[in-house]
């Protein structure tokens, strides 16, 4: 089970405006951590997600047939970043150099160079590998080093394996990844390829006893703006002023392809109609939406009345039907999750965003682009993490969640 605060080490990654200093209160280290929204197009956000999430999927079934994926192995459409990133700065070398990098649960390579060139320093050390690694949003090619990173306040790990890219696409405004993904998602990145998997961040924290679980727990809040204060990122324990009630965990799935990443199964209804029957799925970070099987969506749509809106690609809602809008329920791991009308809605500060009118009501549901029944039916991304405590844990090959005191708040 999980240890208290008091028994770990806590490595807490604040999302937060990136002017704020690294602030340490208890055994907690805050990390300024900086949050936007970039969608420059209409269709953009749905696009970015759907194109995400056939990478992923593309991803996982190269390696399951033990493809090398090369670097010009470029899957889906030429997008470039996701439409609503979080980056952490994150020093490499020592003296450290700083590198903002996305915070990415579906891989798990870390790198840096695509925009600050890597600086070489005395704990450089270069292998004689080169790494590649594709992505929805992109993909990198370099060389490989291990090097000393820096996790917020003087937090560092000796000798972890990370990219230096020497070509990159989609990244524009990044330096790089921080991969927290399961480790398995690094096999084959490699080349000349030794079928290993390279030790993420995590598995190095906890192999070094630096923390004492080998997990990482995830809080984000409903954005209200831009770029705001909304969250944080806890490496080897949990954060319990985070969350409210206990965290109930699932096994990770076993079905294929959603066993290669946080893969869960899980059942949707929307008030007492089933939409999804229980299937395998994931739970992503860098996904926008709530993705689900085309069977599911339409089946949503015509429960929820919502017609496609050409100008955002989303789903909108008249305000009668609105009000009428039935709770999600989310069922894995034996519990049932909430997902209330207003935590279906896109955030209204944000329509201009996205390409919406101010006071169009928006649902955060999608289509994944299949039907049912391939091994990866829905993804909860962004918007169903920012109402649930998540934690990814690879010693008990299991996800959990719990509600928090913006479950079933009103704040879109
Ligand atoms: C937003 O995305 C576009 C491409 O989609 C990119 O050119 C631009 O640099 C990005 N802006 C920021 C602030 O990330
Ligand atoms: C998930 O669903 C698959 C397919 O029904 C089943 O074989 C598996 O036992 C379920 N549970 C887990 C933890 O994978
Ligand atoms: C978008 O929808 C509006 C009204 O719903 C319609 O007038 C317009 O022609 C549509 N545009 C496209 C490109 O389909």
């Amino acid at each position: 089970m999980f240890p208290t605060a008091a028994l770990t080490t806590l490595l807490l990654l604040a999302l937060s405006v990136a002017s704020k200093p690294v602030v340490i209160r208890e055994s907690h280290v805050t990390l300024p951590f900086a949050k936007s929204v970039n969608v420059t197009g209409a269709h953009d956000l749905v696009n970015k997600d759907k194109a995400r999430a056939k990478a992923l999927r593309a991803r996982a079934e190269a390696k399951l047939n033990g493809a090398q994926l090369s670097d010009d192995a470029v899957i889906g459409i030429p997008v470039e970043n996701q439409a609503v990133v979080y980056t952490a700065n994150v020093g490499v070398g020592s003296p450290a150099t700083t590198y903002s990098l996305l915070i990415d649960t579906g891989s798990s390579n870390t790198w840096v160079g695509a925009g600050k060139s890597y600086v070489k320093t005395s704990t450089s050390t270069q292998t004689s590998n080169r790494v590649s690694v594709t992505y929805g949003s992109g993909s990198f090619s370099g060389t490989e080093f291990t090097d000393t990173v820096t996790l917020g306040s003087g937090l560092t790990i000796s000798g972890q394996s990370i990219g230096v890219a020497s070509r990159s696409q989609g990244f524009d405004g990044f330096d790089g990844i921080l991969g927290i993904g399961p480790v398995d998602l690094t096999v084959g990145t490699l080349s000349p390829g030794t079928n290993t998997a390279i030790p993420t961040v995590t598995d190095n924290l906890f192999s070094k006893g630096t923390i004492t679980s080998n997990l990482v727990a995830v809080s984000f809040e409903p954005p209200t703006s831009e770029a705001d204060t909304n969250g944080e990122l806890t490496f080897g324990g949990t954060d319990s002023s985070k969350f409210t009630g206990s965290i109930t965990f699932s096994s990770l799935t076993s079905t294929s392809p959603a066993s290669e990443f946080w893969g869960i199964n899980q059942s949707i209804k929307y008030g007492s109609t089933t939409i999804l029957s229980t299937t395998a799925g994931i739970v992503d970070t860098g996904t926008t939406l709530v993705l689900i099987a085309s069977d599911a969506f339409s089946r949503y749509r015509s429960a929820t009345g919502a017609t496609e809106d050409n100008q955002t690609g989303l789903l909108k809602l008249t305000t009668a039907q609105f009000n009428n809008l039935q709770s999600l329920f989310f069922t894995t791991g034996g519990t049932s999750f909430e997902l209330t009308a207003n935590a279906q809605i896109w955030p209204r500060a944000l329509n201009s965003a996205i390409g919406g009118t101010a006071n169009g009501i928006y649902l955060i549901v999608n289509d994944i682009g299949s039907d049912s029944g391939e091994g990866l039916d829905f993804i909860n991304g962004f918007t169903f993490l920012e109402r649930f405590y998540s934690v990814f844990d690879t010693a008990n090959k299991r996800v959990g969640f719990a509600t928090t005191s913006f479950t079933h708040a009103t704040t879109n």
